[in-house]
């Protein structure tokens, strides 16, 4: 039997609540493909802050460093607000990112039929997209330097080497092979000097790349492509800054930010997690939508860990249970035959996990 070993960061708010769901889909589908996850947690963000005076302890990371994948849920809070920028909780995450080298974010956009009304969108506007934003996740103006505050003046710097912009243009390219092979880059080069390295240097390796179609795309023009018709698009590369405003528009198109997973690879160890943030408002009583951290589980399964069968199981069962009318109260106006809470929820999945 295959063991595998998961490093969890639970984190704040809402975190800990949906990492349970998760782990208990997990269990569910790995008793019935038949290999064993063993969990330690790991504290990161507020949380982290509070108990150990710092976002991102070091254990945290050698943890993650020796574990097969990190399975992550969401940080953050008005209480750590008010904290010097490298003391909130953020400044964790961007470090366990950064220091894990993982620089391929993947955030899947999907809409299922049943909550077509969920988005703000038309039906016919959004039916049957399906898009990937691949996001550049450890370079450019999160990272660059120079960067200050000097009070009356501030900068951040937006930097690329070439060969940062190569590896994350090859993760596209070969994830659009496995789909429908198209990538649209998006960048600002009629007025970045950055976006055109970008540009030229995507071209450059799209050479190695002919059954894909390349297009590329202004950040602007893109923001309103997306919306205006979202289905021309099949996977989106982008810079970090890029990638995060685009992957959080590009949500809005399935109805709910509480379904989207993402993964984040490339590195020594993948992390995986919700792309929704913490929402402390509704922690602690059991409301949150806990299926974008378990179909970020299903990536993890599908990436980290090679378990396709067991990614392809939770994947199936998310949908059948969307199907048959099972809704967290943020879903509750669209098709809901039950309202459930984040814990009924996550049963109810892993109770269909065993038996797909
Ligand atoms: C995301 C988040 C993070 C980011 C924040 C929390 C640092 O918005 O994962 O998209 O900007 O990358
Ligand atoms: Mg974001």
């Amino acid at each position: 039997m295959k063991h595998y070993k998961i490093a969890l960061i639970k984190g704040d708010g809402i975190g800990p609540e949906i990492i349970d769901e998760a782990v208990k889909v997990l269990d569910a589908v790995s008793a019935k493909e038949d290999f064993e996850i063993a969990y330690n947690e790991y504290l990161m963000g507020g949380i982290a802050i509070d108990v150990k005076g710092e976002p991102l302890p070091d254990d945290t990371i050698k943890g993650s460093l020796g574990s097969d994948a990190v399975l992550f849920g969401a940080i953050g809070g008005e209480k750590w607000d008010t904290l010097p920028r490298e003391k909130r909780p953020e400044s964790g995450l961007l470090k366990l990112r950064k220091s894990l080298g993982v620089f391929a974010n993947l955030r899947p956009t999907t809409v299922y039929d049943e909550l077509i009304n969920a988005s703000t969108l038309k039906p016919d506007v959004i039916k049957g997209v399906d898009l990937l934003v691949v996001r550049e996740l450890i370079g450019g103006i999160y990272f660059g330097q120079p960067r200050a505050n000097e009070g009356n003046r501030a900068y951040n710097t937006m930097v690329y080497e070439k060969d940062e912009i190569v590896r994350i243009a090859h993760i596209a390219f070969l994830a659009a092979r496995k789909r429908s092979k198209k990538v649209c880059s998006v960048d600002k080069s009629n007025v970045l000097e950055v976006s055109q390295l970008w540009r030229d240097t995507v071209q450059e390796v799209a050479k190695e790349y002919k059954d894909i179609e390349l297009s590329h795309m202004y950040i602007d023009n893109a923001a309103m492509q997306l919306i205006r018709n979202p289905k021309q698009f099949d996977v989106i590369l982008t810079s970090n800054l890029f990638g995060d405003i685009l992957s959080d528009e590009a949500s809005m198109i399935g109805g709910s930010i509480g379904l989207l997973p993402s993964a984040s690879v490339g590195g020594k160890v993948g992390v995986y997690e919700p792309i929704h943030g913490s929402a402390p408002d509704i922690a602690r009583q059991g409301i949150a939508n806990p299926i974008a951290t378990i179909l970020s589980a299903a990536m993890m399964l599908r990436f980290s860990l090679n378990e396709v069968r067991a990614a392809e199981r939770i994947e199936a069962a998310v949908k059948d249970v969307l199907k048959d009318g099972y809704r967290t109260k943020d879903l509750s106006q669209f098709g809901a035959k039950e309202v459930c809470s984040t814990s009924e929820m996550g049963s109810i999945i892993a109770d269909r996990v065993s038996k797909i």
